[in-house]
């Protein structure tokens, strides 16, 4: 391992103004995407709308620092032949990939899950390190409810992360260690934070007893925010206080940086949670989004498949990728997006 490159290519992946695309839903996510703006998820389709957000050279350039794929997109070429990949690495941005393989139910623990994918891991790494991804990610799913999540479900769970972490920097590849408390409950912030500040831990004490190297990593985490479900809804101070305080205490500052999901947040409730932490300061690592749904539903709803709308779908994205990018510097105001619209 080269923690001298990882730490590089780990910091270039948070720089200031610049974020993450998350583009690797797995067959059945971008299907259940597809299926709401009315598109068949058939391979050229999936390809075309990929090309369309990997082609838009504002965002990509300016915005975006790196982008997570699905193993059938890191294969796949543009219409014109040229491999995605290479549309990535051109705007100047770092191509990575989803590893892990999903989730199953976890055995003796009613309703909770544990990621799996590390059997054969390590030679799947090694292709994706030859087909160009400088960085991974393995994403472990927590619930929070009635008596959950059990010891068991945070200990299995962050000991698959470290796992997976550790392969990764022996390949030479920067692990996203992604540990999602869902805000599908009805849970208050409170909760979350307790939630979160538990598996965190656990999941620095597996890094830790693995050797995973820090300054070689990128932390995935949730906001502290209330679920979706709750009836109390926090306030965007309320989520950015709690979040930076949860995070002082939990992330080493060895870690480069954070990139945040947004998990169900609306685009932007995550664009103004990520700006009002900034506004806060005083972070020890780089803070940055590394958003899904937040950075693709409006594209997707612009686009809905049509060829004549990739004009519109890849304004839609850049817009969207801008508003992170400023906010990501504690520079965006809620006026911008009024603007646009
Ligand atoms: P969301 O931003 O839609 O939560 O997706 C990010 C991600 O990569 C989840 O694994």
């Amino acid at each position: 391992m080269n923690l001298a490159d990882l730490n590089k290519i780990a910091r270039a992946m948070v720089a200031p103004g610049k974020g993450i695309l998350a583009a690797d839903e797995s067959s059945g996510t971008i299907k259940k995407r597809f299926d709401a703006i009315g598109v068949e998820s058939t391979e050229d389709n999936r390809r075309d709308y990929r090309e369309m957000l990997f082609r838009s050279k504002e965002a990509m350039t300016n915005y975006v620092s790196g982008v997570i794929l699905y193993d059938e997109t890191i294969w796949q070429k543009a219409k014109d032949g040229t491999p995605l990949v290479k549309l990535i690495e051109a705007a100047g941005a770092i191509p990575g990939i989803k590893v892990d393989e999903g989730t199953q139910a976890l055995p003796g623990c009613p309703g909770e899950l544990i990621t799996v994918g590390l059997d054969r891991l390590a030679e799947r790494l090694k292709k994706y390190y030859e087909q160009g991804a400088r960085f991974a990610k393995w994403r472990a799913v927590i619930d929070v409810g009635n008596g959950i999540p059990s010891r068991t479900a945070i200990q299995t769970n962050a000991h698959a992360l470290a796992r997976y972490a550790a392969l990764c920097q022996a390949a030479q590849i920067v692990p996203i260690v992604e540990p999602e408390v869902l805000m599908d409950g009805d849970h208050d912030i409170a909760r979350c934070y307790e939630v979160t500040e538990a598996v965190l831990n656990e999941t620095f004490q597996q890094l830790f007893i693995q050797r995973v190297a820090l300054e070689g990593m990128v932390l995935k985490p949730n906001m502290a925010i209330a679920g979706k479900k709750s009836a109390r809804k926090s306030s965007v101070a309320e989520v950015a206080e709690q979040t930076v305080k949860l995070l002082k205490a939990c992330v080493p500052s060895a870690v480069p940086g954070i990139a945040f999901l947004s998990g169900g947040q609306s685009d932007e409730e995550a664009t103004a949670h990520l700006d009002a932490m900034h506004r806060i300061g005083g972070l020890p690592w780089g803070l940055t989004f590394s958003y899904g749904r937040a950075l693709q539903a409006a594209p997707q709803k612009a686009w809905a498949g049509k060829a004549e709308n990739v004009a519109a779908g890849q304004q839609a994205f850049t817009h969207r990728a801008r508003m992170n990018s400023l906010a990501s510097k504690g520079e965006w105001k809620a006026e911008l997006e009024k603007k646009a619209a």
